[in-house]
C-alpha cells in the first residue's frame, strides 16, 4: 500500500514531474535501431516521458533527433522529406541538419538573416545494444555513457521485442520483479521440470521447482536493488534451495533471471502516464535465438500479435484473445505467450492503478521494495538532490547481473550475482 501522494510520485512521469526530470538524467533508450536503420529512411516519432521528438538517419548514416514539432509553425517533422542530409518541413521548406541548424529557408526573402537566428532543439543520440539512446536531460550536461549490463559490448548477440503497452510504467515494472506471479500466471509456459537450473527451448522454459511461494529477500543497492526468490527444489529439497535473483537497476530496466541458453531482461520506458514501451530482450554468447525467433516465441511478430506500430492487436476489447476452451483443457490462462499474459494483467489493473487500497502480502517484499525506492528517489529529485544511480562512484552497468540455480542452503544469494557478473566479465 503506498499513499496517494507517493503513489503520484511513482506514476507521474511526464513533464516537471520529479519521475521525469529522475528519468532525464539517465541515457533513455528511445527507439530500436531497427527503426531507423535506412540512411533517408521514413522519420521516426519518438515518444517518451510525455514529450514527442523526430528521429531520422541522414545521407551520412548519422542519426539526429529534433522535437517533432517545426519550430516555424508547428506542424510535425515526422512527415518530412529526409534527403540531402537534412530533414524538411512538408509545411513551408524549412530544412534542419542533425544539428538542428537551419540549411535552407525557402519560405524567407534571399539573404533574410532569421535562417541563422533560428535552432531546432536537437538531442544528442547513439546506437548501442540494438537500441537509440537519446540524452533527454540538460543540454550542458551530458555524461559519458555507460553500457547497460544487458548489452556489455556493442556486439553482443541481443533479440529484443517491443510492445506498445497501454498501462502505466511502474505497473510494468512490477511485474517484472514479482517472481512470484510466475508460478501461476506462467505455469503452463514455464514448467516444472527435474533440471539442473533455469533451462529454455523454442515451446517452453523449465524451472527445477514446483514451488509457488516463493520466500523473498530484498537488498538495496546503489544502482537500484536486487532481490532473491526462494523456492523449494524438486531435488534435494531438504538440503538445497532453488535461487533466482533479480536485479533492478533504476529506472529503465531488469535482468530477470538467465536460463541454461541466453540471459534476460526488460526494458520500460514511459511513452505517457498511462503508456509505455515494454523490451523483453534475449542476449548473451551462448545461444540468443534470433530476433525473429524470440518474437515468435513470445508472440509479439509485427503483423501477427501487434500492429505496424508495436501496438498488440490482444486488447482489453477482445479479451486477449483468450481461450476458455484451451484452458477447459489445462491451459492455466487461455492466453498465447508469456508476454501477452503479463500484459493482460497490466492492463486489466487499469492505465495508472491506486496503490492506496490494494493488499500486499509476504511474497510482494520486492514490489515493496521497488515502491519504496523509486517514490524516495523521485522526492529526493523534487527537493532538489541527485536522481538514483547518478551518484558517485557508480558500479559499472556491465558488472551487475542476475543469477539463479539450485544451491546448499548454506549459499548466501547476495554472493551469486557477484559470480555471476565475474563470469560474464571473462
Ligand atoms: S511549419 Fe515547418 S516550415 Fe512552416
Ligand atoms: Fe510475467
Amino acid at each position: 500500500m503506498l499513499s496517494r501522494e507517493e503513489n503520484e510520485l511513482l506514476t507521474r512521469v511526464t513533464g516537471d514531474a520529479a519521475m521525469a526530470r529522475l528519468m532525464r538524467q539517465h541515457w533513455t533508450p528511445v527507439a530500436l535501431i531497427e527503426e531507423v536503420a535506412e540512411p533517408d529512411g521514413k522519420p521516426l516519432r519518438v515518444e517518451a516521458l510525455g514529450d514527442s521528438y523526430v528521429l531520422f538517419r541522414n545521407s551520412d548514416g548519422k542519426l539526429g533527433m529534433l522535437d517533432e514539432r517545426c519550430p516555424h509553425r508547428k506542424a510535425s517533422l515526422v512527415y518530412g522529406r529526409n534527403e540531402d542530409c537534412g530533414l524538411r518541413c512538408l509545411y513551408h521548406g524549412w530544412k534542419f541538419d542533425i544539428e538542428g541548424k537551419v540549411q535552407a529557408m525557402p519560405s524567407e526573402p534571399q539573404g533574410s538573416p532569421l535562417k541563422d537566428k533560428v535552432r531546432a532543439r536537437a538531442y544528442p543520440t547513439l546506437e548501442w545494444g540494438g537500441f537509440v539512446w537519446a540524452w533527454l536531460g540538460e543540454a550542458d550536461a551530458v555524461p559519458e555513457f555507460d553500457p547497460p549490463a544487458f548489452a556489455p559490448r556493442n556486439d553482443i548477440p541481443i533479440a529484443i521485442l517491443k510492445i506498445r503497452v497501454p498501462a502505466n510504467w511502474a505497473q510494468i515494472h512490477e511485474g517484472q520483479i514479482d517472481s512470484a506471479h510466475s508460478s501461476s500466471l506462467h505455469s503452463s509456459d514455464m514448467v516444472p521440470a527435474k533440471v539442473e537450473g533455469a533451462a529454455a527451448d523454442e515451446k517452453s522454459w523449465y524451472r527445477p521447482s514446483t514451488d509457488k511461494s516463493p520466500r523473498m529477500q530484498t537488498q538495496t543497492t546503489s544502482y537500484g536493488f536486487h532481490y532473491a526468490a526462494i523456492r523449494k527444489p524438486i531435488r534435494n529439497a531438504r538440503t538445497h534451495d532453488y535461487l533466482r535473483v533479480t536485479e533492478f537497476v533504476a529506472p529503465y530496466y531488469s535482468l530477470i533471471p538467465p536460463n541454461n541458453n541466453y540471459n534476460v531482461a526488460s526494458v520500460i520506458v514511459p511513452i505517457n502516464d498511462e503508456e509505455s514501451y515494454f523490451h523483453f530482450i534475449a542476449w548473451g554468447d551462448r545461444k540468443t535465438p534470433t530476433t525473429d525467433e524470440w518474437r515468435a516465441f513470445n508472440r509479439a511478430v509485427p503483423g501477427t500479435d501487434l500492429d505496424a506500430k508495436w501496438r498488440p492487436l490482444r486488447t482489453l476489447e477482445n479479451d486477449f484473445w483468450q481461450d476458455r476452451q484451451k484452458m477447459a483443457e489445462g491451459n492455466f490462462t487461455g492466453i498465447d505467450g508469456i508476454p501477452n499474459q503479463d500484459i493482460a494483467m497490466w492492463v486489466s489493473m487499469g492505465g495508472r492503478v491506486d496503490r492506496s487500497t490494494d493488499i500486499l502480502g509476504a511474497s510482494d517484499l520486492a514490489i515493496v521494495e521497488f515502491r519504496r525506492l523509486m517514490a524516495d528517489a523521485a522526492r529526493r529529485v523534487a527537493e532538489g538532490g541527485p536522481a538514483i544511480g547518478t551518484e558517485e562512484p557508480r558500479v559499472r552497468q556491465a558488472s551487475i547481473a542476475s543469477a539463479e540455480g539450485v544451491y546448499p542452503k548454506d549459499v548466501d544469494w547476495r554472493t551469486l550475482s557477484r559470480t555471476a557478473s565475474r563470469q560474464a566479465a571473462e
